[in-house]
């Protein structure tokens, strides 16, 4: 086996953990835990805290969800089989009445992120925080969870000394907003964290800032420790059913086979072959060794990664091992974009999920879900806290 390539995995072969969500949705579970899923899109978050659930032997009761887009309530609804609410702002909270174990937001990012405007906070999107604030108190939470992209860090320019990070850092405008306004929910333990998804399991690179807060009456200090995961890589998400769609265009196969003589790059677990190249869509990407990592799926970028399959003259790891299904693409030298069911299983939502029969759409509602493997782990740290 050539091993120089492929340092990350090489010791890590036999002890790998699931890269997406085993879930049990016959049970019926006496306990439950009760669910607040605000900007819900097509349910990430939803499916990571019912999986920790399930390991606390308990099931979930959503009390509320809100997503403002038709085409992923639909796909929300169709999967988790619950009503779903609109607009945040229209929902009138006296309706509800219950007190929720915990809320999650992963509220929508463009105002952070690099390809977003960056104007933060003063931006109407970046107010959304003080509605999540507002639904937290009503719902009396035990605990929530916020998602946003890593640009929230820098955000908005500045610099400040992180007071609710996990670990030492300097922060924008925009974070330091937040964390004044988080500081100053007196009933909370509240500490953020960035995780890469590909160190919980899954073999995707995705870099997400968590802020997470805990109830003073379940703990008084917070610190993380989610245990360490062997990576993974695209190999054990494989799809085996070849669809032509996948194919890339000539002139992509072209540009990145005219460039295959060059070595390819191995970076933070993703071997890079090809050179970036322009496609449509207006992404710059290049192909990626389906024995390694791929980069962060966006909204356009799911539907455009090109994934390569070494042919069987290349030296390249043995996957005719017990802990991979090569699939039938291994072993030929074959160029393809991920399918729909691969950008899901990405994320880590489990293998029955029903995408929207609309491939574009599918694609793009994948891209931007939160990474249920790592709601997952995030939320077995929580309910070890508040599951009293
Ligand atoms: C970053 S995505 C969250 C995706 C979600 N975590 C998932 O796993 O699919 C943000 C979501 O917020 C939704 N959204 C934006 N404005 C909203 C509003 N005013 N009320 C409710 N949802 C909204 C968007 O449609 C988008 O689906």
């Amino acid at each position: 086996m050539q091993n120089n390539l492929f340092p990350l995995y090489e010791s890590e072969l036999g002890e790998r953990t699931n890269p997406y969500l085993l879930l049990d949705r016959k049970s019926e579970f006496k306990s439950k835990f009760n669910l607040v899923d605000l900007f819900a899109g097509i349910g990430g978050f939803h499916y990571g805290v019912e999986a920790a659930a399930q390991k606390f032997g308990k099931g979930i009761n959503t009390l509320l969800v809100s997503e403002i887009e038709p085409n992923s309530q639909k796909t929300y609804k169709i999967n988790h089989k619950v009503e779903v609410r609109g607009d945040i702002n229209g929902i009138e909270l006296s309706d509800y009445s219950s007190n929720a174990d915990i809320v999650t937001a992963g509220f929508p990012c463009q105002p952070f992120s690099n390809s977003g405007k960056k104007r933060g906070l003063s931006d109407p999107r970046g107010q959304f925080y003080f509605r999540i604030e507002e639904i937290i108190k009503h719902f009396k939470a035990k605990s929530f969870i916020l998602e946003n992209v890593p640009g929230i860090k820098s955000n908005g320019g500045g610099k400040y000394r992180a007071e609710l990070s996990h670990k030492p850092a300097v922060i924008g405008q925009s974070m330091h907003f937040l964390e004044e306004n988080l500081l100053n929910l007196k009933d909370y333990e509240v500490k953020w964290v960035e995780v890469d998804s590909s160190d919980f399991g899954s073999p995707q690179v995705r870099r997400r800032v968590y802020i997470i807060g805990i109830h003073r009456d379940y703990t008084q200090n917070l610190n993380f420790h989610f245990g360490a995961t062997p990576k993974n890589n695209f190999m054990s998400i494989v799809d085996e059913v070849i669809q032509p769609k996948l194919e890339l265009s000539q002139n992509q196969e072209d540009n990145l086979r005219s460039f295959m003589k060059n070595p390819p790059s191995y970076k933070n677990g993703m071997r890079r072959v090809g050179k970036a190249y322009l496609c449509k869509g207006g992404n710059v990407g290049q192909g990626y060794h389906a024995y390694g990592l791929v980069p962060t799926l966006t909204k356009v970028w799911a539907r455009f990664l090109p994934i390569y399959f070494p042919s069987s003259e290349e030296n390249v790891p043995d996957v005719n091992l017990k802990t991979f299904n090569p699939g039938p693409n291994y072993g030929h030298g074959y160029f393809r974009k991920v399918s729909v069911r691969e950008a899901l299983l990405l994320q880590g939502f489990p293998k029955d999920f029903i995408p929207n029969e609309n491939d574009g759409l599918a694609y793009e509602q994948a891209g931007n879900a939160v990474n249920a493997r790592v709601v997952e782990k995030l939320s077995e740290f929580i309910f070890g806290h508040i599951n009293q």
